[in-house]
Order: C-alpha cells, then sequence, then structure tokens
C-alpha cells in the first residue's frame, strides 16, 4: 500500500522552464517548496532565470511580495540541464512544447528515473493523459495540473485525472495546489482541452466567424467582450450570469433555441438532461430569496470596478 501524504513532498520540479514553467515554479517557491527547474541547455536556462527575476521584480513593485519574501522565493528556485537530477523529486510538473511523443517520450523517461513514490503530472494544454503518460508504470501517480498563463499570477488550474490515477493520488495533487495557493478546478472526466480551453475555443471559433463574415472589426469585437462579459467575469461564470439574469424564470417562448436551451434534433441524452434542467425553473446557485441581496453584492463589486477601470465613466 503506497501511503504518501500531502506533508511528504518537499522538493517539487518543473520540466521546462518556458512561458508557463518559470511561473509554475515561482507559485512552488513562494509557498516554501524548494523547486528545481530543468530544461534543454544553457540559454533556454539563462531565459527562464531572467524570466524568474523581472517576476520578483514586479511583484515588490507592486507590493505582492517584499523584497525579503522575493528574495526567498528566488533562493528556493534552482536550474539543471540534467534530467536525472530534476527526477529526484517528490512531485514533477512537466511543462515542454505541446506535442504528444516528445511529452510521452518525457514521461516514459522520468517513469524510469524518478523515486517510486513521485507524482508526475502535465501541465498540457488539451492532451489527455491516457495518451501522455501511455506505457508508463505507475499509471496511478500521474495526472493534469492545467495552469493559465501567467501561471504565478492567474488563480485557477484545473485539475484531472488520467485513466489510471488513484484518488489519494489525486487528493494530493489538488491539497498541493491549495498549498501553493492556487484555485484548483476538479475535472471529473478525461476530455481533450478539458474544461476552459474547450470554452475559451468555442469563444474563439465564433469570434473568427464573426470577423471572417464582416459583423464586425477585430478592434470592436475585441472592445465588445473586454467591455461587456469580460467586465462581469471576474464576479460571474455563465450560470451565475443566467440566474442573476434571471433566464430561470424567462417564459419557453423566449427562450430562444441558439440560445440556453439546444433544441436542435436528434434529441440525445445530453440534450434532454438539459432540457429537463431548464424545464426545473429554477436557479444554479441562487435561491430565489436571495436575490436582491446577491444582486447589490454584484452591483457594489462592479461599481467599485467601474471607478478602477473605467474612471471617465
Ligand atoms: N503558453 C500558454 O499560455 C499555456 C497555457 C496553459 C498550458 N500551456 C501548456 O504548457 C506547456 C508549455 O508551454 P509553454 O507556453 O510554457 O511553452 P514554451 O515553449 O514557452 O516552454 C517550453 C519549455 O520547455 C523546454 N523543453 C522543450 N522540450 C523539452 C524537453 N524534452 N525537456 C525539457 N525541456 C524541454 C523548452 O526549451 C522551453 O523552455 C505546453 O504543454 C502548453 O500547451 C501553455
Amino acid at each position: 500500500m503506497w501511503d504518501m501524504n500531502l506533508e511528504d513532498i518537499k522538493k517539487v520540479s518543473v520540466i521546462g522552464g518556458g512561458i508557463m514553467g518559470f511561473g509554475i515554479a515561482i507559485n512552488f517557491a513562494r509557498n516554501g517548496y524548494p523547486t528545481l527547474i530543468h530544461d534543454l541547455n544553457d540559454e533556454t536556462v539563462a531565459r527562464s532565470k531572467h524570466w524568474v527575476q523581472s517576476a520578483m521584480a514586479l511583484f515588490v513593485e507592486e507590493g505582492l511580495l517584499n523584497q525579503a519574501e522575493a528574495d526567498d522565493t528566488m533562493s528556493r528556485i534552482s536550474w539543471t540541464t540534467d534530467l536525472s537530477e530534476a527526477a529526484q523529486s517528490d512531485f514533477i510538473t512537466e511543462a515542454i512544447v505541446e506535442r504528444l511523443q516528445d511529452k510521452q517520450a518525457l514521461f516514459k523517461t522520468l517513469d524510469k528515473l524518478c523515486p517510486p513514490q513521485t507524482i508526475i503530472v502535465s501541465n498540457t494544454s488539451g492532451l489527455v493523459m491516457s495518451k501522455i503518460g501511455a506505457g508508463v508504470q505507475r499509471q496511478d501517480k500521474v495526472g493534469v495540473t492545467h495552469y493559465f498563463a501567467p501561471p504565478h499570477i492567474v488563480p485557477g488550474v484545473e485539475v484531472a485525472k488520467g485513466p489510471g490515477t488513484s484518488d489519494q493520488t489525486y487528493q494530493i495533487i489538488y491539497d498541493l495546489m491549495k498549498k501553493a495557493k492556487k484555485v484548483p478546478i476538479k475535472v471529473l472526466k478525461e476530455k481533450p482541452g478539458y474544461l476552459i480551453n474547450r470554452i475559451q475555443n468555442a469563444m474563439g471559433a465564433e469570434v473568427n466567424r464573426l470577423w471572417i463574415e464582416g459583423v464586425a472589426t477585430a478592434e470592436e469585437i475585441e472592445l465588445g467582450m473586454k467591455t461587456t462579459f469580460g467586465f462581469r467575469m471576474p464576479h460571474e461564470g455563465t450560470f451565475g450570469h443566467y440566474d442573476l439574469a434571471g433566464v430561470w424564470r424567462w417564459p419557453d417562448d423566449v427562450m430562444t433555441p441558439w440560445r440556453f436551451r439546444p433544441d436542435a434534433e436528434p434529441v440525445d441524452e445530453g440534450t434532454k438532461k438539459y432540457r429537463a434542467r431548464m424545464e426545473e425553473k429554477k436557479p444554479w446557485f441562487f435561491k430565489p430569496e436571495q436575490f436582491d441581496e446577491a444582486m447589490e453584492k454584484r452591483d457594489r463589486e462592479y461599481v467599485r470596478r467601474l471607478k478602477v477601470l473605467y474612471p471617465d465613466l
């Protein structure tokens, strides 16, 4: 029986110190973990170091860290071009190029080099662990932590399993994200693109279509996104927005199919499930009696944000 706990993770490594890897390393180091970044050569290592130093300078300038905390963080990060050195860690995050065969090869090599208890996760944008980890022995100790750029600043991280990931491993990964002061988002099923990139890509596809059709210029589409739902999104996602917009109590005939209710045939199980949920006529998150309070809270936050982002309005 493997009985590793969160407390047994004392040392972490990040493989690939690029745009994502250097920021992922900062999170761990800021929160007390000696962190080793592995990259391919002296040049990529130097670039990674430069990015960490710049991020620390920015954090100090903006008062997120004081100089002593930034120095402490820096002192916990080191770099290597020797993969076998980086493999001697309790938790490894892979953040190399998004090419399946490269990730597969790396996972197989790490599987051989790492101590048996080491957990290895991928920061893949959308590949699934059943493919990345194919051929790896430690199927129970692999998983996915998908950060969002810049990962040392953006709070959310999707946490997903591979087909063999044990509940114990998943819990350790989840708890580690919390300990590294991130906001873990549970993904329940293996799905290419996971949650957020799928949502983002759906939006991207529509943006491209609107631009191609000449419905608006790129500048106007961008302006629209930033000043409308982009403005609201720190407070509410789509479900929360539908709740407070009162969509759940709209009459049936104003529920246009292209909007909220997939009415397209054939009526598959998913569509039926969604329709049934809509027919319950209830909001996702707020009880009707909490509405006034929720709206006031939302609007107060929006007014504060308006004053910061659009002081002239
Ligand atoms: N850039 C983003 O916004 C973003 C967001 C979320 C997830 N991701 C994912 O994170 C991963 C890394 O992306 P990135 O944007 O940081 O890329 P990047 O090119 O900036 O960094 C990758 C780093 O890995 C190094 N590398 C490549 N192959 C290696 C190997 N075999 N061993 C060791 N180091 C190796 C490269 O030298 C480079 O420094 C990808 O899987 C990507 O899809 C990227």
